[in-house]
């Protein structure tokens, strides 16, 4: 392989093609969902880069695009509970529906915090895609309503989700070598 990130990888969950074909398969039903209407996708930055880019073109929806930046404060890799904006949207959303587009659904404080602030912000109805869940380690009680893969309780990296930043370019999902963080 031609990166340096893959030796830091202890095992491959999802490969690039089998995230392309589950991504297709979410874009088709949230055209079936949305056709004729007037969504609007908010990505949760930055994990959600790469996936909101493809999910967005799987769709084939015309649609409006947002962005929000949120930070969990995390403790390594942990959730500290605790979610602030480091970005806000643009544009009003006032009786919009809205489409959330994030990485990983884990402990549920991110998505209970941005669920109610979308809400009080006075949108119309929120939809809830998720390219990762995690139910194992939920605090809150979240459901997404469109879930890419279910995953087991390990730290996972790639195709937009980091740790410490890094490894959100590598085009697979994998399980960082707990060695990377434990140093
Ligand atoms: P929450 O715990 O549901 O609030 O998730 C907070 C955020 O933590 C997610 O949006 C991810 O950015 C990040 N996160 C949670 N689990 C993982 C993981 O296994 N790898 C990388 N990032 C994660
Ligand atoms: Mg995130």
């Amino acid at each position: 392989m031609r990166n340096n990130m893959d030796q830091d990888i202890l095992k491959v969950l999802y490969t690039e093609e089998e995230i392309h074909r589950r991504v297709q398969e979410m874009g088709d039903e949230l055209f079936e969902q949305y056709q004729g209407r007037d969504p609007l996708f908010v990505g949760v930055l930055n994990g959600c880069f790469m996936f909101m880019a493809d999910l967005v073109r799987a769709s084939g929806l015309k649609s409006e695009l947002e962005f929000i930046g949120l930070s969990s404060y995390r403790d390594a890799t942990k959730s500290s509970g605790v979610v602030q904006i480091t970005r806000d949207m643009q544009r009003d959303i006032t009786g919009r529906e809205l489409i959330i587009v994030e990485d990983i659904l884990d402990s549920g404080n991110t998505l209970a915090f941005l669920t109610k602030y979308l809400m009080a912000k006075g949108a119309k109805s929120i939809t809830i895609a998720t390219l990762l869940d995690k139910p194992s380690r939920r605090q809150k009680a979240i459901t997404a309503d469109y879930v890419g893969f279910v995953v087991p309780d390990e730290f996972v990296v790639g195709y937009g989700l980091d740790y410490a930043q890094v490894y959100r370019n590598l085009p697979y999902i994998g399980v960082l070598k707990p060695t990377v963080y434990s140093k």
